[in-house]
Parts: structure tokens; C-alpha cells; sequence
């Protein structure tokens, strides 16, 4: 691929919502000057609108991108359905939504030659994605490269890898991401993920694995900060673009679509990862969760988790997200005369909880890299019972909570698992257990 992978674009300011745009061409003299679609586009290329709203929505929230291209992307042949594999969409109706708090350890190892794409394995979601609504989570567990391109008209994909480092050839460039990164992959984007670590270093065929979060709704984008102010929590310049960079392939490369829940394939006889210049706003990114700037207490009690939102997609209501993407990061508990850990809660919102690496300061174990968590709307949870006991009779100075790194799928809707999920081998029996043995402490003063 024409390009250099170690140059980046500067942040993406769209993400506050401001609408500006940003621009890169592999070979100079690419971008044509002044206008977007002259009547010929400079060297020969071709140009090309993606949209990823509607041409009307308003301005702060407008996206799309020109690209100028090899070919224009309506050069391909039919696409015919392939198989979906462990790949599921919304709407979820195949299962029942279970009130149950549920957890499961880590996908079980791919076959050899297990690429990204074969390699997603959906728990479930809500929604429809034919409406543009609700989400999906998705795990993916992979040991070889792609040498197919993949695109999604149902959603944008943001990528939290948990193992392994991923290089990702997109239509604007390349994006690397590792474990403690995330990458967005907008809707319709066409991409490659290609493996970085090719010895797992024990032995076993490399291994990339982690999670997807799906969104059929509104492009994420950074939540307001009110009464924070002016920075904080994700700042928009840690926000990474790629450099154009592109293939000049001539011979057959396959590129698969997932359209309204199903695989379709196709053969062309190019690849479609030519573009060779861009400009615009729906661009695929980066952004490293150790950059998250993390707000909390500093005299008492512990704040909602909304504090620790990274990306949201708002829905018609406001403050009520479709989905939110929410990482607990590195950070100091100082609060005085409070219990420190999360606290137990029922929630109007569904919440699926993954672990990048380390520890989650409100579970003892079970909760482990690669394995998730999911408590439905209303389902109560909290802390165990010795992260319980020990929160509370903890002496309280101040304390680094530095050993892990969680994060949550947050959404409005239950969300329902696939069949698969919900008699995988790695869903764990008697994860309602690590709340018994909660003692009643209760002593009335008469
Ligand atoms: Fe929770």
C-alpha cells in the first residue's frame, strides 16, 4: 500500500460536533482545489461522495467524505449471499431477553486460518438494523490476516482489541490499533484487519482477539461536558486519522458487505482500496484509552459512571444514548468517608462490561481479559461480596486504581443474545453466586 503508516492527521475536531473536516492525498496534486467534483478530477481519478447521514441533516451533525479514487467504487460485479458464520444482527429474536446477570469467559481458540471477519462472534444486541437503531456486541477471535476487504451498511464498527495488534487498510490509509487503543471504522467504510503479532510468543498460532460494538444509530461522537467545561474526559485532538495511502491491485480480491444482516459477496477485479486522496468528516479513527483524562470525586461519594464516557450516539431523547462507549481507565480514589468501588445499582440502561487487561476493581474474579459481562436493564449487580467487605473496611487514603483496564457497552435497550451465546460452553454457571454471602449487618438501635 502506497502510504506511510507513521504519519498521522491531526485530531478530528468534527467529533465535538463543529463539522470540520480534514484532508490527505497519498500523491500530491491529488486533491482537486476549490471545488469537490470537477469536471475532471486531477490525475485521472475519480470522484466520489460518501455519506453517512442524510445530505440534510444539520451541520453539526452532517458526515461525509470525497474520495478520489482508481475507480469509482459502482465499478463491481453482483454480490451474491456468503455465509454469516457466527455473525448475527439486529433485531435479535431468536432467544428470549433474559433478566439474568450473565457472564462469560473468553472465546475458545479459532481454527487455524481463522481471519477478522470469520472470526466475529456475536453475543447479541437490540435494535433494528434495518432502522438504523439500537446495536450489536460482537466478539472476534482471529489467527490469520485478511485477504479479503470488508465493508458494513448496517453500522459503524468500533474495534477494542484485547490481544494482539491490528493493522487496519482502509479506504483513507492505515490505522494500527492495539490492546488499550479503539478504532472506528464508520458505515460503508471498506477495510482489511490484518494481524501485527505473529507469534503469540507460547507456542500457539497468533491470536488477535476482542470485542465490537456495532452501532446501527447515530455515529458516535463526543459527549457534551457542561458544567466540565472546556476539556476533559476524551479531547478531540488525541483522536487520530490516517494518512491516504492506497492499493493499485489489478486482479481479483473479494469484498464482502454486510447489508441488513446478512454476508453478500463479490469478486472484483481490482482492489477497491484505491482511494488515493480524501477530504471530509466520516473518516475512520484511532484513540488511545490511555489518554482519557479521567474526572472523578474529590471530596465524597462516587459519581456515575457517565463521568467515564468516551464516545456516545445520542438518540431523539436527549441525554439518552442509543449506545454508549465507556472505559474505566487508570485513575486515584480519593473520596473520604465513601464506599470507593461501584456502587450497587439497577439501571434503566443495559450495560455489557469487557476487560482489556489487568483486574476490574469491583469483581475478585471471574471477570477476566476477554471475557465479558452483561446486566440487563433493572438486573441488580454491584460489587462481590469481598470486594464489598474489604471496600469497606478499607482505610481510606488516597488510592491508585491502576491495575486494569475495563470498559462498557452502555444502551437503552435490553440487549438479547444469539442462540450461540446463550449456550456457549464459555457462559459460566453460578455467576449469581458472587453476590451471596452478602450479610444482613442490620442493627436497629431499639
Ligand atoms: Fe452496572
Amino acid at each position: 500500500m502506497n502510504g506511510d503508516i507513521r504519519k498521522i492527521a491531526e485530531g478530528l475536531s468534527y467529533l465535538s460536533g463543529f463539522g470540520n473536516e480534514h484532508s490527505s492525498e497519498a500523491v500530491p496534486g491529488a486533491l482537486p482545489e476549490g471545488r469537490n467534483s470537477p469536471q475532471r478530477a486531477p490525475l485521472g481519478l475519480y470522484a466520489e461522495q460518501l455519506s453517512g447521514t442524510a445530505f440534510t441533516e444539520p451541520r453539526a451533525h452532517n458526515r461525509r467524505s470525497w474520495l478520489y479514487r482508481i475507480r469509482p467504487s459502482a465499478a463491481h460485479p453482483a454480490f451474491t449471499r456468503a455465509d454469516n458464520g457466527t455473525l448475527r444482527s439486529a433485531p435479535f429474536t431468536e432467544t428470549v431477553p433474559d433478566p439474568n446477570r450473565l457472564r462469560w469467559s473468553p472465546l475458545p481458540e479459532p481454527a487455524a486460518g481463522t481471519d477478522f471477519l470469520a472470526g466475529l462472534w456475536t453475543l447479541g444486541g437490540n435494535g433494528d438494523a434495518t432502522q438504523r437503531s439500537g446495536m450489536a456486541v460482537h466478539l472476534y477471535h482471529a489467527n490469520a490476516s485478511m485477504d479479503r476487504v470488508f465493508s458494513n451498511a448496517d453500522g459503524e464498527l468500533l474495534i477494542v482489541p484485547e490481544r494482539g495488534g491490528l493493522l487496519l487498510r482502509t479506504e483513507f490509509g492505515m490505522l494500527r490499533v492495539e490492546p488499550a487503543e479503539v478504532a472506528l471504522i464508520p458505515r460503508g467504510v471498506r477495510f482489511r484487519v490484518e494481524l501485527l503479532d505473529t507469534d503469540s510468543g507460547n507456542g500457539q498460532s497468533p491470536a488477535a482477539r476482542g470485542y465490537v460494538c456495532e452501532n446501527y444509530g447515530a455515529p458516535f461522537r463526543l459527549p457534551d461536558l457542561g458544567p466540565i467545561g472546556a476539556n476533559g474526559l476524551a479531547n478531540v485532538r488525541d483522536f487520530r486519522a490516517p494518512v491516504a495511502a492506497y492499493e493499485d491491485v489489478e486482479g481479483p480480491v473479494e469484498v464482502v458487505n454486510k447489508f441488513c444482516g446478512n454476508l453478500w459477496t463479490a469478486v472484483y477485479d481490482h482492489s477497491p482500496l484505491d482511494v488515493v486522496a480524501w477530504h471530509g468528516n466520516h473518516v475512520p479513527y484511532v484513540y488511545d484509552l490511555r489518554r482519557f483524562n479521567v474526572i472523578g470525586s474529590i471530596s465524597y461519594d462516587h459519581p456515575d459512571p457517565s463521568i467515564f464516557t468516551v464516545l456516545t450516539s445520542p438518540s431523539d431523547t436527549p441525554g439518552l444514548a442509543g449506545v454508549d462507549f465507556v472505559v474505566f481507565a487508570p485513575r486515584w480514589l480519593v473520596g473520604e468517608n465513601t464506599f470507593r468501588p461501584p456502587y450497587f445499582h439497577r439501571n434503566v440502561m443495559s450495560e455489557y462490561m469487557g476487560l482489556v487487561e489487568g483486574a476490574y476493581d469491583a469483581k475478585a474474579e471471574g471477570f477476566v481479559p476477554g471475557g465479558g459481562s452483561l446486566h440487563n436493564m433493572m438486573s441488580a449487580h454491584g460489587p462481590d461480596r469481598e470486594t464489598f467487605e474489604k471496600a469497606s473496611a478499607a482505610e481510606l487514603r488516597p488510592h491508585k486504581v491502576d491495575d486494569g483496564l475495563a470498559f462498557m457497552f452502555e444502551t437503552r435497550w435490553p440487549v438479547t443474545l444469539t442462540p450461540h451465546a446463550a449456550r456457549a460452553e464459555h457462559l459460566q454457571h453460578g455467576y449469581d453466586d458472587v453476590w451471596q454471602g452478602l450479610e444482613r449487618h442490620y442493627r436497629p438501635l431499639h
